[in-house]
């Protein structure tokens, strides 16, 4: 369930309706919803209760420092994969012990800027990067909280550039090496091993995946105890799946997904750390847009939007799919027609939709790209020197803008001529 819906026929965003921001912000912009995060964030939280937990938002899947301030007010822990995200949950007054540092390829630039600031632990990906770690923490004089990622070869079934626990794939350790390794890390003087981290896939639609890591992981745990490691913290990553074809996907609920954390890992004494991205931030999000042309090609119509595979990347990356609606609302039982939904970028890949059955549409009338929040704004570029779009935030019936449109001089500034050109 999200907070965006149509009132009074035209779609709003809990009480403010997307054509006044429209108005105020131009198009094409990106659209929060506060009731929404906070909804998401908290089904989360009830379905691991009564369970020590800390749900760390996946800041990659949407890091405007004002929506991960909306989370982290709630409680909320971060997942961070970058010195630049973890600097994001600074300023948006994440406290550094609610902070966990994930990603392959950490450099000791980061592992510096984490432990100075503050940190809960890093999820380490491999043994060079825990010597470093190691060496790193000691030349500061610190310890670092660590768990290991696991990889635990299983398929994730879903989209095959987001999926990661496969022996294949390049992340983890492999798990029958976990004891080795673990042995190891026990060694290096400036590591404190502190449990296991595991992270499977994104945009997994069935729990079957995760039950098979899941009782990997506590099997691993059993061993590594018995080993005389203190595995006190299990992080469990992310991934649940969100339903993007309105009507047509059912994928699991937080709450079965809670109880198979419980079924499979709840009986350890360990205190659970999940890393959501997508199911906080996805339904949480639109991209409104606004039609320039409605162009008639050959045997079929194209609805030229002012947004762009630069905007909204994943339907050209992973051919995904997300719902578009018109934000005026159709009568119902009105006609619809098919339309290929296009972007003005220079390359046939720019397209949002073909054949796409949506009301008769005209020049000016605005669109909104529903389950737009996550891996939307974060993954926007400036190709074609198309700017940044706004992203904005609502609450109640008022609305801010959290991130600005850039001017043109703005963007044309980052760029300098040499002096001997
Ligand atoms: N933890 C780790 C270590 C991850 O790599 C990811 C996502 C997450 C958590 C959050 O996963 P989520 O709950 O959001 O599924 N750009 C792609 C998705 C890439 C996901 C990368 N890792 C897309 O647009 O579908």
């Amino acid at each position: 369930m999200d907070h965006f819906a149509y009132r009074s026929g035209t779609l709003h965003a809990e009480d403010v309706a997307l054509a006044d921001i429209a108005r105020v912000v131009g198009t094409p912009f990106y659209c929060y919803s506060t009731a929404t995060l906070t909804r998401h964030y908290r089904l989360f939280t009830e379905a691991l209760s009564p369970l020590p937990h800390l749900v760390c938002f996946a800041i990659k899947s949407l890091s405007n420092v004002a929506v991960l301030k909306t989370l982290g007010d709630l409680g909320a822990g971060m997942d961070v994969v970058s010195a630049g995200e973890y600097l994001r949950a600074k300023a948006a007054g994440v406290p550094g012990d609610r902070i966990v540092f994930s990603g392959v390829g950490k450099t000791r630039e980061e592992m510096r800027i984490a432990l100075e600031g503050g940190i809960r632990q890093f999820n380490v990906e491999s043994e060079p990067e825990m010597r470093a770690l190691s060496e790193v923490a000691v030349s500061l004089g610190k310890v670092a909280p660590i768990t290991i990622r696991v990889n635990p070869d299983v398929d994730a079934r879903t989209h095959e550039k987001i999926a990661t626990g496969k022996s294949e794939n390049k992340f983890g350790i492999p798990i029958a090496r976990a004891s080795e390794v673990y042995a190891e890390a026990a060694r290096l003087p400036g590591l404190d091993v502190v449990g296991i981290d595991v992270h499977i896939g994104s945009q997994l639609t069935e729990l079957e995946p995760f039950e098979q890591a899941y009782l990997k992981v506590a099997d691993l745990t059993r061993r590594l105890r018995a080993e005389g490691h203190d595995i006190r913290r299990l992080d469990l990553g992310g991934g649940l799946g969100i339903p993007y074809a309105r009507g047509n996907e059912a994928p699991p609920l937080p709450t079965d997904y809670g109880a198979l954390i419980k079924r499979t890992v709840g009986d350890l004494g360990c205190e659970i750390e999940i890393e959501p991205g997508r199911l906080i931030s996805g339904n949480s999000g639109v991209l409104v847009s606004r039609v320039i042309y409605v162009k008639n090609g050959e045997g079929r119509d194209f609805l030229i939007l002012d947004a762009a595979m630069n905007d909204l990347v994943r339907p050209s990356m992973y051919g995904a799919h997300h719902d578009i609606v018109a934000v005026e609302e159709p009568v119902v039982g009105a006609d619809q027609q098919p339309y290929d939904v296009v972007g003005p970028v220079c390359e046939t890949g720019d397209t949002f939709a073909k054949a796409r059955p949506l009301p008769a549409l005209a020049e000016g009338d605005l669109v909104a790209f529903r389950s737009a929040g996550a891996y939307g704004a974060v993954m926007a570029s400036e190709y074609n020197t198309r700017p940044l779009i706004p992203e904005v935030l609502v609450k109640d019936d008022h609305y801010a803008v959290i991130r600005a449109r850039p001017t043109f001089d703005e963007i044309l500034s980052r760029d300098t001529i040499p002096d001997w050109l």
